[in-house]
Formats: structure tokens, sequence, C-alpha cells
């Protein structure tokens, strides 16, 4: 591999999976803005595949995208510098052949790869637990195992969020509650496909243990205490940040978004009916725009401590990641997860410095020597 001179940019390589369709998975558009970005910052970028990706070559074949002709090409590219790791499902992560491929770019002599795995929910609250400024920050979680455990703890926090360890984008999402005005019923709200909640009810602790674990089907799954999160025009919001190291190698916020949740539903996300919205948008109607200042400064400084923690706890290179963090009735904040594969904002302003810190990093990553 040639050594980088002067202010040579490095050769920065997105990791994906083979996909035996599409040639490869992840979502086209963000490499296609990933690929555009680096080239307008003249930086030689190419998506490779873990297949592909052969360290022990001098050259490797990736795939560039022709705006020209408006698709993917395959040739030759030099061995990256830099791996920038963006494969989209922990089910391919965890493949033999994947895992074997992550761990010899770790351990390479001279290439980096930042990023390397997905984050487990349970180890992320573990980490933020061990640490004095992250910890108040994070809610009382513990990992789903037995009925007994989970009706002491719905017994002292009265609704819990049950949530898989591995989970993205709300699913399998559960919300369990003693009704307010019959605590001797269990309340099971299940956030459901298609917009629409089922909720099971029941006085008897070993059926709605039953239920739950028919929901879960043998996924590990963590309980979590219920967060009173503040509301807009009647339905709760939560905050998104978007957190990168900059060209010096340091943490930075690149942006802050706010998610409204969908009417009556139980988690923000979009496919789940939520929003996109503006952070003070939401915050100054329930907490005045001098403390909507202080919240959204406090947000982000609590939001790098997080990070400088999560990257301590997971012991590998990170680069980025985005938060969801929660703002209580009070004006508290709380952690709920974090995510090593962020998806794209959708605010215009924070997608373009996201691309370029992708970059800038890439470019100070590659001037450390390895250990
Ligand atoms: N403990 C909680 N209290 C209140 N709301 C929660 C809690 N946990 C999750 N939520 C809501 O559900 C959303 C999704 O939870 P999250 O842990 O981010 O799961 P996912 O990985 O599916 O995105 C959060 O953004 C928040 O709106
Ligand atoms: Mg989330």
């Amino acid at each position: 591999m040639s050594q980088l001179t002067g202010d040579q940019k490095p050769v920065v390589a997105v990791l994906t999976v083979a996909d035996e369709r599409s040639l490869f998975r992840g979502n086209r558009a963000n490499f296609r803005d990933i690929v555009k970005m680096g080239r307008e910052m003249d930086f030689p970028v190419y998506v490779v595949t873990t297949r592909d990706l052969k360290l022990t070559g001098n050259r490797v074949k990736g795939y560039f995208y022709s705006p020209e002709d408006k698709e993917w090409k395959r040739q030759w590219f030099p061995l990256p510098h830099v791996i920038y790791n963006r494969i989209p499902l922990r089910e391919d992560e965890i493949k033999v052949a994947v895992r074997k491929k992550i761990n010899e770019c770790i351990k390479h002599s001279s290439i980096h790869i930042f990023n390397p795995y997905f984050f487990n929910k349970w180890r992320l609250f573990d980490w933020l637990k061990k640490n004095r400024s992250t910890r108040p920050l994070v809610p009382n979680t513990k990992r789903m195992r037995s009925s007994a455990t989970l009706h002491a703890m719905l017994t002292q926090y009265r609704r819990l969020y049950l949530k898989p360890e591995s989970g993205k984008a709300g699913k399998g999402i559960m919300l369990l509650q003693l009704e307010s005005n019959d605590p001797e019923i269990y309340q099971l709200t299940i956030q459901g496909r298609r917009k629409k909640n089922v909720i099971y009810k029941t006085s008897k602790l070993p059926l709605i243990w039953k239920r739950i674990k028919m929901e879960t089907a043998g996924v590990p799954y963590i309980m979590q205490e219920g967060i009173e999160l503040s509301k807009y025009h009647d339905r709760h919001f939560d905050l998104r940040v978007l957190v990168q190291k900059s060209g010096k190698g340091v943490w930075t916020v690149t942006g802050v978004g706010a998610r409204l949740a969908g009417p009556k539903r139980i988690t923000t996300h979009v496919p789940q009916g939520g929003s996109v919205e503006d952070p003070e948008k939401m915050l100054i109607p329930a907490f005045g725009s001098e403390m909507t200042s202080i919240l959204i400064n406090r947000l982000k400084s609590n939001a790098l401590l997080i990070a400088r923690q999560i990257e301590k706890g997971s012991g590998y290179i990170l680069g980025e990641m985005s938060m969801d963090l929660g703002v209580d009735t009070e004006g508290d904040m709380w952690f709920f997860e974090a995510n090593a594969k962020p998806m794209k904002f959708d605010e215009p302003h924070i997608r373009k410095r996201s691309l370029e810190r992708i970059f800038q990093f890439s470019q100070y990553l590659s001037r450390q020597t390895k250990e």
C-alpha cells in the first residue's frame, strides 16, 4: 500500500456486504452521497464488499458511482488507507466470514477502520452506568429474564419499555404499564405494523408474561424505566443528535433534530407515523425560549460525554454515532440509544456537514500510526 505524503488525501473505502441481486447491500442514496462528497473533496473513494476486500493484494475490486451513466461501476482501486464500515444489517455482520474480515482490518498494520461493529443496547447502558457524568442520563435498565424481575421493576416504575437488545426503527418495542385507575391490571401495548397498536390487558402476571414471551419469540430483551417525555400538541417527542469526530479527531456535534411521535404511538420513528421537526419548535412551548437554549446546550454537552464513554467502552475506533435522547416533563435529559450506523439526517444543513466530517475524520485517522 502506498504511503501518504504531505497533503495527499487518503483512499477511503465504504465497507458493505455483497448482495446476490443488487451487487451490494446498503442505502444506495447514502452511498451515492458519500462517494459524491468524497469526490468533491478530492478523496479517492469507493464502495467495497467484505468479499472483494482482499488485504493481501495491492488493489481491490470496488464500486464507483458514475453520475454521467447514473449507475454503479465495478473497477480496480488501490487498497484503502481508511475503511468506513456501513454494513447495513446485524444479520450480515455476525456471519463468520464478515467478522473475520472486519477483524483483519482492525488488526492490519496500517489500514484504519472506524465503527467496526453495531452496538448492543444492553452493553451501551452498562458502559454509561460506569461513568459518573453519564450515569444520571441513563434510565434504569435491566435484562428481561423472568416474570419476577419484570414484576418487581414494574411495581417500582409503573411503566416499562420492553425493547429487543439488537432492535432498530421501533421494531418489537412494547410498553408495559399498570392501569392508572386500576393498578391490578397490566396493560401491554404492542407497536404493530401498519400504524396500529395492539393492546392486551389482564390482571394475571403469568398471562402477561406468557404474552410477552410470545411476542419476543426467544430474542433477548431489555426492560427499561418508562420516561414521561415532554409533549408537543399531546404527542411526545425526542431528540436525535449526530456526533462525529472532526478533522482533529475530536468528538463534535454535527446536528440536532427532533422526532415527534405519531398520535398515540409509543415511539417516534418516522415509519411509525413520526415526523421530523425542529428541536426549538418542540421545546419552546414546553419550556420557554430561555430554558430551551439551556437545554440544547446541555443536550450537546451530554451527547459528547456519552460518545466518549461509549467509545471507551467499545474499545474500538469510532468516528460517528447518532443518539436518541429524551427530555422529560421536568426538563431532565435521558439517553435511549446510540447507533453505530447513523441514518441519514434529512435536515439539509446537517446532512452536508455530516458527509464532510466523514472525510475530514478519515484524513485525520490516516495520519495516525496504529499500535
Ligand atoms: N424508557 C423509555 N421511556 C420513554 N420512551 C422511550 C423509552 N425507550 C424508548 N422510548 C421511545 O421509543 C423510541 C425508540 O426507542 P429506541 O431505544 O431508540 O429503539 P429503536 O432502536 O427501535 O430506535 C425512543 O426514541 C423514544 O421515543
Ligand atoms: Mg432509536
